[in-house]
């Protein structure tokens, strides 16, 4: 009798720990012309089934297991319109016009996504596009491009830094399901810090390389979208550095001197505007976000749309 209190007690415990973190954000998966049915234990984690209505077909497999990430499921059926022929790049259609892919010449880069179904009579997911492979000149990013606009993760296995696509992509313990581009379903990608199991050193994401003379004036702002949720006392930093300075020099040397704003805790469950000052630079400069210790993070960190701003 009172091994069956202790174990319920303990039951109740865990179930509230793990139900806890997810208390702001609505986790319903809907699947358009089918079914979705949810069942989970604490052990097993999500045990998902989708079925799709008569007349249509699944694209992808009938069910999920686990709680990592959910690839998205659609139920598609043939009958859409032929695409033109895109600019510097082909679309393939197949099974009679019921999924269209997009492909990129060389030297140009797919912007948006990189694929589509047809629902009977639309294209679920509006396609992406082939851009120019060289940036844009204003030196900003939506992450919609598949290069990152030259962003890069430092180097770690598993990487915590992954662009994320709101057509495809869906984490059932994550608050993020829109990016801040568009704010839709079925486009926009953005940038979140997985937290991974394994993934216990500082992780850094680091901008492209920008020119100093943006910085010439003392006007210039380097502008965010971040979306911090549920993430506990856990803090995201923001630093700027000399192109030549390594990363890890930057963090162990000169941190103090880098830093130019630190973000902490829970900022609610949108996304929100952050800028940082930039000096004048002596020399090209990059900007890094720098979370410690990954594998600890509970909530959830995005970000998106990053620009420079004149004062
Ligand atoms: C197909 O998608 C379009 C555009 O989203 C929507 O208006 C339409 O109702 C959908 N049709 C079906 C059968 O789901």
């Amino acid at each position: 009798m009172a091994f069956a209190v202790l174990f319920w007690s303990l039951t109740i415990f865990i179930l509230f720990n793990v139900a806890q973190p997810n208390e702001n954000c609505n986790f319903d998966i809907s699947l358009a012309n089918g079914k979705v049915t949810e069942t989970s234990s604490v052990f097993l984690g999500d045990n998902i089934e989708f079925e799709c209505n008569r007349g249509y077909t699944l694209q992808g497999k009938s069910w999920h297991l686990g709680s990592g990430n959910i690839l998205k499921r659609f139920c598609a059926k043939a009958g859409c319109r032929d695409f033109e022929k895109p600019e510097n790049g082909f679309i393939s259609a197949y099974g009679g016009g019921l999924r269209a892919v997009i492909e990129c010449d060389e030297e140009f880069v797919l912007r948006g996504n990189p694929g589509t179904y047809c629902n009977g009579t639309e294209w679920i997911i509006p396609l992406g596009t082939c851009q120019k492979k060289s940036n844009p000149g204003d030196f900003s990013c939506d992450f919609e491009r598949e290069d990152l606009c030259g962003w890069e993760a430092s180097v770690a296995i598993p990487q915590p830094w992954q662009r994320v696509s709101a057509a495809f992509d869906f984490l059932k313990t994550k608050c993020i399901r829109q990016d801040h581009t568009f704010r839709s379903d079925v486009q926009g990608h953005f940038i979140r810090l997985q937290s991974q199991v394994h993934a216990s050193r500082t992780s850094h994401f680091i901008s492209p390389i920008y020119p100093r003379d943006l910085t010439l004036g003392h006007s210039l702002r380097f502008q965010f979208q971040l979306f911090m949720s549920q993430t506990g006392s856990k803090s995201l930093v923001i630093s700027v550095k000399p192109f030549s300075m390594p990363v890890q020099d930057m963090w162990q040397s000169f941190r103090e001197s880098s830093i130019k704003l630190i973000v902490s805790g829970d900022q609610g469950t949108n996304w929100q505007s952050h800028s940082i000052h930039i000096g004048e630079m002596e020399t090209d400069f990059q900007v890094v976000f720098t979370v410690t210790e990954p594998s600890s993070l509970n909530g959830d960190i995005g970000i998106d749309d990053v620009e420079f701003i004149e004062q």
